[in-house]
């Protein structure tokens, strides 16, 4: 890195993020987990918010808080990211918008064998988490890359780096995330964007729920928001945590082979209820 670089990584770090990536933001998945705790750390730093999610109570509840607690403008979008029509419906809603980041944290999980999960919901999950991602992605980078600065923020998984037993279809997804999001990087950043891939581990959100999962050592959603907020500048792919940090490093000095294995055990400790 040039010292001219390191000093504008450190400006637009120390800068309020109002400053860099204003006036306004989109965050999807904003109606729980990550996105919601995202969304109140951005409204504390003065930015205007798109709350997008499916359950609109939860977003204008959300909404109304903060806006009378930080003095933002907010519009809560109640839209379906999985329906085809879903990314575009959210790009025209915020034509007129002067955005300058995209949070996409809208993603579930399943855990459990393949074959035996759902079809609809399974394609649903490829829906969400993959041609969702990249139809924003490639619409707000368009916008950032014409007014030549902002950020994209995109959401893969510890389990992005191999293969995953019981979670096969979610691990793919993300995988996908993880190499749009790295690839995604070296194009914009020419263009003065940044992008920025976090990888969470287990956390404490609806997720799990959904997933039918069970977490151990789950980390906070606003302790992933403030790591994941704090790496903005820099770009490239954060792991929040110090556990997952260690355990992407471990997972890193493994044969491929045996890290979906090892993933394999992990996963069988997660299912909940229990695989037999
Ligand atoms: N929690 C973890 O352990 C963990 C670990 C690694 C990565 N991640 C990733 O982090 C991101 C955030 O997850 P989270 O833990 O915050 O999960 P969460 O608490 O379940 O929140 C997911 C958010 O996505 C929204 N959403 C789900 N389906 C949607 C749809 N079809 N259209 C629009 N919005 C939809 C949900 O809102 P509605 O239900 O109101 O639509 C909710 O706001 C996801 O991409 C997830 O894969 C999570």
């Amino acid at each position: 890195m040039t010292l001219f670089a390191l000093a504008e990584e450190l400006s637009i770090a120390m800068a309020p993020l109002h400053d860099h990536y204003g006036a306004w933001a989109v965050v999807t998945g904003a109606s729980d987990g990550i996105g919601r705790a995202i969304a109140r750390q951005l409204a504390a730093d003065g930015l205007n918010l798109v709350l997008v999610a499916r359950r609109r109570e939860r977003l204008e509840a959300l909404g109304a808080e903060l806006s009378a607690g930080c003095g933002i403008e907010v519009r809560p979008l109640s839209i379906d990211l999985a329906l085809p029509e879903g990314p575009e419906r959210l790009l025209s809603a915020t034509e007129e918008l002067e955005v300058g980041l995209l949070v996409a944290a809208a993603g579930f999980g399943s855990a459990g064998r393949f074959l035996d999960a759902d079809r609809e919901s399974q394609l649903a999950m490829v829906d969400l988490n993959c041609r969702a991602v990249a139809a924003l992605a490639h619409g707000f980078g368009q916008r950032l890359v014409a007014r030549g600065r902002g950020a994209l923020v995109l959401f893969s998984s510890l389990l992005a780096f191999q293969g995953v037993p019981l979670a096969a279809n979610y691990a793919a997804t993300k995988a996908y995330v993880q190499s749009l999001g790295e690839g995604l990087r070296h194009e914009l950043a020419p263009a003065g964007v940044t992008v920025l891939v976090a990888a969470p581990g287990p956390v404490h959100t609806g997720f799990a729920a959904r997933a039918a999962m069970r977490l151990n050592r789950a980390q906070q959603p606003e302790e992933v928001a403030r790591e994941t907020l704090a790496a903005l500048a820099r770009g490239g792919t954060v792991l929040p945590g110090v556990l997952p940090r260690l355990l992407g490093c471990l997972l890193r000095l493994l044969p491929r082979r045996a890290r979906v294995r090892l993933m394999g055990s992990v996963m069988a400790g997660l299912v909940w209820p229990r695989e037999p």
